[in-house]
């Protein structure tokens, strides 16, 4: 039933617009369950995929580190299976609105998890609340499609900057596409909006920031962080001469990339 709403909302770009304006000021809610699996099995499924993509992405051995998740979401699961397969001293599951599911207690319960409870602690709230975290603390600061809706960057890697050991890893998976906002009008089409009107349609629950490639290296850069950038994937040249059309006087090969990895250390 909310599929096929969405998709009629999703026929009309002013229609689809004034849906985000409403859910912007809770007057719709659309939240996005499902997104992750619908079942307890398939979230516990992308949860499992999750933590084996932090693993393969820290260069060491993860026993007795100290690893912390931004943007758990729905489940603590991802920390809990990489306390359990990896031996981790602890984890951190930190998110800027606490939404995580009935499912999580379940997935939990089905999957026995709560041994390993006694070392996860979830915060939630403004990111200045990472703070009480002991400075230069953290081995592995880890992040899948969540640094694309943080409204602040800049706050947030203060923050991490000041959590990260000297020696420790940063790993984000970022997803640059417009998560279906205008998707019918093409996959760039909601980088023709004005900030303000952007703002207007999601400023309050995290939609996409809209930054590009280029503004994480740059915020990397100010942040005192070497990169290693990998390119997942980019947007392919149907895509790219469609948005040529409606995105006029940008330069395009600035919007190529679609999904990104980063990994960063402190120089
Ligand atoms: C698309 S979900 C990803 C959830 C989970 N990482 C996963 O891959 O299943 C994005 C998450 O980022 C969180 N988020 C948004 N802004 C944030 C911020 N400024 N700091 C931390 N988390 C944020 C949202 O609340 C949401 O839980």
């Amino acid at each position: 039933m909310k599929n096929v709403l969405k998709k009629l909302l999703r026929q009309n770009k002013y229609i689809e617009a004034l849906a985000y304006i409403l859910q912007n000021n809770q007057i719709l809610n659309s939240s996005g369950t499902g997104e992750f699996g619908n079942s307890i099995e398939e979230m516990y499924q992308h949860n499992i995929n999750i933590a084996q993509l932090y693993a393969k992405n820290y260069d060491g051995i993860l026993d007795n580190k100290i690893v912390l998740e931004i943007g758990t979401g729905f489940t603590r699961t991802t920390m809990l299976y990489m306390i359990k397969e990896y031996n981790l001293k602890k984890a951190y599951c930190y998110d800027r609105f606490n939404c995580l599911h009935e499912n999580d207690d379940k997935i939990i319960q089905k999957y026995g998890l709560e041994p390993y409870l006694e070392k996860l602690e979830y915060i939630s709230g403004v990111n200045e609340e990472l703070l009480k975290i002991e400075n230069s603390s953290i081995d592995y600061i880890v992040s899948n499609a969540v640094l694309e809706h943080v409204d602040n960057l800049d706050l947030l890697f203060n923050v991490l900057g000041q959590l990260i050991k000297q020696d420790g890893v940063i790993y984000h998976k970022v997803d640059l596409r417009c998560h279906n906002r205008f998707k019918k009008y093409g996959e760039l089409y909601f980088h023709t909006f004005s900030d303000t009107f952007w703002n207007m349609m999601g400023g309050k629950i995290g939609q996409p920031n809209r930054k590009l490639l280029k503004d994480y290296i740059a915020l990397y850069e100010q942040h005192n962080f070497n990169q290693e950038v990998n390119i997942v994937e980019s947007f392919n040249n149907h895509e790219l001469e469609r948005a040529q059309k409606y995105l006029k006087n940008k330069n395009i090969n600035e919007y190529k990339t679609a999904s990104v990895e980063f990994k960063l250390c402190k120089k």
